[in-house]
């Protein structure tokens, strides 16, 4: 393990490419979304040994509910089985799980399994891992001011209070209330778009592009990236 001089606090991956993975081999899109689990594998480990507190993973935006039905509910089983096929991995590991998302989406016993594994693992302080599932950042957005308008509604004795509120405050109706936003965002797969990922919270986060596909971002690519980051300059707006 090479020794790494800023390590980010919070790193998110924007894990894309794994049907470009699967094709360039002549194989079914699934292969590459197996294959992509290696990779989350491989990058939990790495973040946990370089001490990165948070790894977050978007593995499946609001707009994928849009692909083939099939493509779907691999995806969905896919997550169903590794979760609970590293649940032990993560209570080795000091591992807390979290999923993030319109989870009312998501099946009733995919919802069961995840709470279980959020659960069990809550308190685990090593490292938290979030899989950002049924995930979009407008979504996000809009339920935190549907929430934010209810509680001003709900509390009249507190609403000019809520109205004057600073964003810091209006974070805490994020799904990402209480987790730093991410210091480093990462997309796989020579893509160079958000496509609808934690719009608000990447406010100030360093963006890197990887050409490399998922599936063949391993733990080299992953310190390459912490490497790349301990280089950036964060000013803030700031003069220095
Ligand atoms: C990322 O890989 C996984 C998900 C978005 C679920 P893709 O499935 O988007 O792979 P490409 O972009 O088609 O290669
Ligand atoms: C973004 O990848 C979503 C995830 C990685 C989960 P997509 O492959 O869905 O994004 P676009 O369609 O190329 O923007
Ligand atoms: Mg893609």
């Amino acid at each position: 393990m090479e020794n790494i001089g800023k390590v980010p606090v919070h790193v998110s991956i924007i894990m894309d490419g794994n049907g470009r993975w699967a094709g360039e081999r002549g194989l079914d899109r699934s292969a590459g979304h197996i294959e992509g689990v290696e990779s989350v594998r491989a990058c939990t480990e790495a973040a946990v040994e370089y001490g990165v507190k948070y790894l977050s993973l978007y593995a499946f935006s609001e707009e994928n509910w849009g692909r083939p039905k099939g493509e779907v509910s691999s995806l969905m089983s896919l997550m169903f089985k590794s979760m609970l096929g590293e649940l032990q991995n993560f209570m080795d590991n000091g591992i807390r799980f979290m999923v993030l998302g319109h989870r009312d989406r998501l099946d009733s016993s995919l919802n069961e399994a995840i709470d279980a594994c959020m659960e069990k693992t809550a308190s685990n302080s090593r490292l938290t891992l979030i899989i950002f599932l049924s995930y979009s950042g407008k979504w996000d957005i809009m339920q935190a001011a549907r929430r934010y308008a209810e509680d001003v509604l709900r509390h009249p004795d507190k609403a000019d209070e809520l109205l004057e509120m600073e964003p810091d405050g209006f974070s805490r109706y994020l799904v990402t209330a209480g987790i730093p936003d991410p210091d480093l965002i990462i997309r796989t797969s020579g893509e160079m778009r958000l496509s609808n990922y934690l719009l608000w919270q990447a406010a100030y986060s360093e963006l890197l592009f990887s050409d490399v596909l998922w599936p063949d971002f391993r733990k080299r690519e992953f310190a390459e990236a912490l490497e790349a980051y301990s280089k950036r300059d964060r000013r803030y707006g700031k003069v220095k």
